[in-house]
């Protein structure tokens, strides 16, 4: 029997301004309010400098704040980057790591993502670890070879951080494409990632972690893959620009 946490999540990537980043917020904050009875927790991932407004925003309310990257050092000379320290300090609670953007167009690897899957620990943030494969690998049939690869950057997350890690199943062909995988292909890949993390942590993790799907998810498309035994919410790109949109499938659990 698990309990596993049920979470809507919008990447908000590089997208709204300040004044529009708080509208969408406002109106995500008063729809959750009077439509949503707490089925999900809402997860908000803007762009770096909307954090600590977005943050003040959403206190008393069922939305958290992310961030979409973190640097995996300490602190030092990395012009254009952020700690998680300082996400801490503004009270950021999660963060993003290795979305597939990220692996695509500023060569993040399974390595660094490991170093900053421990550093966001260590500091106490909630990493959503985003994982992959792309059209080219599926079609080779290297789908499951390429997610366990990927997965090795848990490999170091202890136990009393079990609870505050989540993961994301986003296939990259899947990713604003307006293709998702069909609710079998994500639940049998779910599936395999509980898995791999059994083997690769324990059961215990395995059982209980929030795996989440990303990839296209709109309201039409959120119920069908939500109704599958191992997929437990959505990582949202386009769709969580728009709030009714992304209320609505926040309301699909
Ligand atoms: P999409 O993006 O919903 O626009 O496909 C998902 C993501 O990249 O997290």
């Amino acid at each position: 029997m698990t309990n596993r946490k049920k979470i809507a999540a919008g990447n908000w990537k590089m997208h709204k301004t300040l004044q529009e980043a708080q509208g969408l917020v406002h109106e995500i904050r008063t729809m959750a309010e009077t439509e949503l009875m707490n089925q999900a927790q809402i997860l908000v991932f803007p762009p770096f400098i909307h954090l600590q407004t977005l943050v003040k925003q959403t206190e008393g309310s069922n939305i958290k704040i992310g961030a979409q990257n973190m640097h995996q050092n300490e602190q030092g000379a990395f012009t254009g980057e952020i700690s998680a320290s300082m996400l801490k300090s503004i009270q950021v609670e999660y963060v993003l790591i290795g979305h597939s953007e990220r692996r695509q167009y500023f060569n993040e690897t399974t390595t660094t993502c490991r170093e900053k899957i421990n550093k966001a620990l260590i500091h106490g943030l909630k990493p959503v670890y985003c994982i992959g494969e792309t059209l080219e690998e599926r079609n080779q049939g290297n789908h499951f070879v390429v997610v366990e690869e990927q997965l090795q950057a848990l490999a170091d997350v202890q136990p009393e951080n079990f609870s505050n890690t989540i993961i994301a199943y986003e296939p990259v062909w899947a990713i604003g494409t307006g293709l998702t995988a069909s609710a079998d292909q994500a639940n049998e890949m779910h599936i395999h990632i509980r898995k791999v993390v059994s083997e690769i942590l324990n059961a215990d993790f395995a059982a209980n972690v929030s795996i989440l799907y990303g990839g296209s998810v709109k309201p039409d498309n959120a119920q069908s893959l939500f109704a599958m035994s191992d997929i437990d919410g959505a990582l949202i790109g386009g769709a969580a620009l728009n709030s009714r949109d992304f209320i609505d499938i926040a309301k699909s659990f």
